[in-house]
């Protein structure tokens, strides 16, 4: 069965891509009023996804007048596109963070993301939250591209780091794998949009506002300036906008932008266990950040369970490279579920991005080369909900002035030179490959070869535009320079996105923002527009 796109009626221009999840298909879009005057508070919060709503709840609960300001509905970027495993076992592998961090730190990573763990299932418990939090087991296997050795290295890491975690010589649950792979006890997962629905409830119980469909236009050490001009003034600015768009250079050149696919299909109600799965990743495809499957289960109905299966990640708007156009990457995905497990029929695809750091640990705290009371929380490194939560919990205590023992761990401004060499070679090569692709978009004046649902760049008059021909033929014309530093963006034909290779920001087929560093809008060129006009090979 053809996979099916769902989508909220109203809703599909603020979520950051044109496909729906499951996630945003099983709660009401959580949106709230806009500003209507201008406002004075103890901290403004930029972004309304897992961190921006978790920094506002520990402030709320401890004593903070906070402002949420989320340009689209709550959790209609990333939060909204997650597979919401709640994990120790980390995607960059312990064997890796205690080759950069040493032993010691390493354990302090692991405690980290244990301590976030521990303190949404505390939330949950404690405010009788909905969400199907489960605390589950999760299991590493080998992909065929990789040497046995790499289990046994990370099982040695991780129980040095402090983790409950075990050599398996098979494992649960995957069929057609005959090797071995490690337990990770103690991990979890959850519906995400649900528990963000919880937390807001407790933000405004807790005299916190938020506000939906405001976009923060203009950012500094005095507060916000929304998109129709109203003044939000703080004493502290948190900016969780995924990727910071307050800070144009810095931040963009230890992190890199990625594509990361995701497939729902149905399998038979309990017929696996309830557990979280992850290959080791494939090194042909990308040594340095080898791109690898996730999978977990989700209730679904009475007779059905839902089969999460993530991957097929790729640099943003480079998805040529590999030749693989980004809307081929599902049936790869498919594939490879239905070879491991007994799924039925696709019910859900969509895609997300994720930020890669250069050292694997996102960056939280106070903004590099800015005043002390600009915070951000960004580099997620696929494993941003248990970063999200971290964030809530530093920002917090850094607000208060309070000692918080992960401080120095994920201060935004470190810079890990054990890291530099792959990251440098994935940053250098993600340029060269732009260069390479820039060349080839390069199409002169061809609009009358553009095919229905098909976008395009194209030098016309003299300059260069993106163009896209919708499902009614009608032309959308965009500037085709990305508003973050005038990089040429790239068609992404699977979201119907205009994706910016250089460092990440995303944009709709009629301009509008969706993912930073931009904060801009691409202008919409209306006036190009043609009276008419012949489209081919529809
Ligand atoms: C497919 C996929 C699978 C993933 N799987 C996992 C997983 O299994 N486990 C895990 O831990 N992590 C996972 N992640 C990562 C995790 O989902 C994200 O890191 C996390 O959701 C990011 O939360 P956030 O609050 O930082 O960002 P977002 O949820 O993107 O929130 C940022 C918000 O800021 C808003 N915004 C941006 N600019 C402005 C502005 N100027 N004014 C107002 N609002 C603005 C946006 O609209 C957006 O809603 C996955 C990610 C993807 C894409
Ligand atoms: S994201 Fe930086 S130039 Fe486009």
């Amino acid at each position: 069965m053809e996979p099916t796109t769902h989508t909220h009626p109203g809703t599909e221009k603020i979520t950051a891509g044109s496909h729906s999840t499951l996630w945003i298909d099983s709660v009401e879009p959580l949106a709230f009023s806009k500003p209507e005057g201008d406002m004075e508070t103890d901290v403004v919060i930029v972004g309304g996804g897992l961190a921006g709503i978790t920094i506002a709840y520990c402030l709320s609960r401890s004593g903070k007048k906070v402002i949420v300001v989320e340009d689209g509905f709550v959790g209609s970027g990333e939060t909204g596109r997650t597979t919401a495993h709640l994990v120790t076992a980390l995607d960059d592998r312990y064997y890796e963070l205690e080759r950069m961090f040493g032993e010691e730190k390493t354990r302090l990573i692991a405690e980290s993301h244990k301590t976030a763990i521990d303190f949404i299932e505390d939330v949950v418990k404690s405010n009788h939250i909905r969400c199907h939090f489960e605390r589950t087991d999760g299991y590493l296997f080998l992909h065929s591209s990789d040497d046995i050795e790499s289990l046994d290295k990370e099982y040695v890491a991780a129980k040095t780091a402090g983790l409950d975690v075990e050599q398996l010589l098979s494992v649960p649950g995957i069929k057609n794998y005959n090797g071995p792979g490690l337990r990770f006890a103690n991990q979890a997962k959850f519906h995400p949009l649900r528990y963000l629905k919880a937390l807001c409830e407790l933000i405004q119980n807790n005299g916190g506002i938020i506000y939906t469909n405001t976009h923060a236009k203009n950012i500094d050490h005095t507060g916000i300036v929304t998109d129709s001009g109203l003044k939000i003034s703080a004493k502290h600015v948190v900016v969780a906008t995924n990727t910071p768009v307050n800070n144009k250079v810095v931040m963009h050149l230890k992190q890199y932008a990625y594509r990361t696919y995701v497939i729902g299909a149905k399998i038979k109600k309990d017929s696996v266990p309830h557990s979280l799965w992850w290959d080791t990743g494939d090194f042909d495809v990308n040594e340095n950040i080898p791109p690898y499957h996730y999978v977990r289960t989700q209730k679904l109905d009475d007779t059905h369970d839902l089969l999460i299966v993530g991957g097929e990640d790729h640099p943003t708007g480079l998805a040529d490279i590999e030749k693989i156009p980004e809307e081929d990457r599902y049936q790869l995905l498919e594939n490879w579920a239905r070879e491991h497990f007994d799924i039925e029929d696709v019910q859900y695809k969509w895609s997300g991005q994720v930020m890669e750091p250069m050292d694997g640990l996102a960056y939280i705290g106070k903004n590099p080369f800015d005043k002390n009371n600009v915070y951000i929380v960004t580099g997620d490194s696929g494993n941003g909900m248990t970063h999200a939560t971290i964030a809530g919990l530093l920002i917090d205590d850094l607000i208060h002035e309070r000692e918080n023992k992960f401080k120095d761990l994920y201060h935004p401004s470190r810079l890990m030179l054990s890291a530099a060499g792959s990251f440098l070679k994935e940053f250098i090569g993600g340029f060269a490959n732009y260069f390479k692709t820039k060349e080839k978009d390069s199409h002169p004046n061809e609009l009358n070869t553009l095919k229905q649902n098909e976008g395009k760049t194209l030098d016309l008059k003299g300059k260069k535009y993106g163009v896209y021909c919708d499902e009614n033929d009608q032309l959308h014309f965009v500037g085709a320079e990305c508003t973050h530093m005038k990089c040429a963006v790239k068609w992404n034909n699977d979201e119907k996105s205009w994706d910016c290779p250089c460092h990440g920001s995303r944009f709709s087929y009629e301009g509008k923002v969706l993912n930073g560093p931009a904060n801009e809008d691409l202008p919409y060129h209306n006036e190009m527009k043609p009276d008419s006009i012949t489209i081919k090979n529809k």
